[in-house]
């Protein structure tokens, strides 16, 4: 089952999955699943969820939609723990923000033919933290969607962690 964030449809049935096929068989894609992220979930599953807004939205305006799918599961491809990172960065360098979009670029380059707008979209996702502006329309796009993903893990699966402590906490009581 391969479900995006906020949506019951199952991915792998819908013309999206052939679009990104490629990308998400990829070994070194699969292995984002072992990165938290945000928390509550996985840096695949984040990657998914920006990936399949990116492409609705860009699908709805008749602007790159395939772009938008592609980049937007390779703008996070990057293999060590933001938190580690954030802990020894040090005076001078570059911040988690500015930095991991040119990680995610060379690692995605390394593995898949990027247009330039892919490019654009994996490099810019976090303007206005990152200096250069977004070149394409596209790009502003992920740069919104990456942040109301985020918001939307971390309200609704840090909840539900939430409502099963509740529930357990409630369970234990009515057995004591
Ligand atoms: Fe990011
Ligand atoms: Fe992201």
């Amino acid at each position: 089952m391969l479900h995006a964030i906020g949506s019951g449809k199952e991915l792998t049935k819908m013309q999206y999955y052939a679009l990104v096929s490629d990308i998400l068989e990829d070994e070194a894609v699969q292995r984002l699943q072992f990165f938290r992220h945000h928390r509550f979930t996985t840096r695949l599953q984040h990657s998914i969820n920006v990936s399949y807004y990116n492409y609705l939205i860009c699908r709805r305006f008749h602007w790159d939609a395939v772009s938008a799918a592609r980049a937007g599961l390779l703008h996070d491809l990057y293999f060590y723990e933001t938190d580690a990172y954030e802990r020894k960065e040090m005076p001078g360098q570059k911040s988690h923000s500015a930095y991991h979009p040119e990680v995610a670029l060379e690692n995605a380059k390394m593995r898949f033919a990027l247009n330039p707008r892919e490019s654009d979209m994996i490099t810019k996702h976090m303007w206005p933290m990152t200096k250069a502006m977004p070149k394409y329309k596209e790009s502003y796009v992920i740069v919104i969607v990456d942040k109301y993903v985020a918001a939307l893990e971390f309200c609704a699966l840090g909840f539900r962690r939430m409502k099963r402590y509740v529930w357990k906490k409630s369970a234990a009581s009515e057995n004591s």
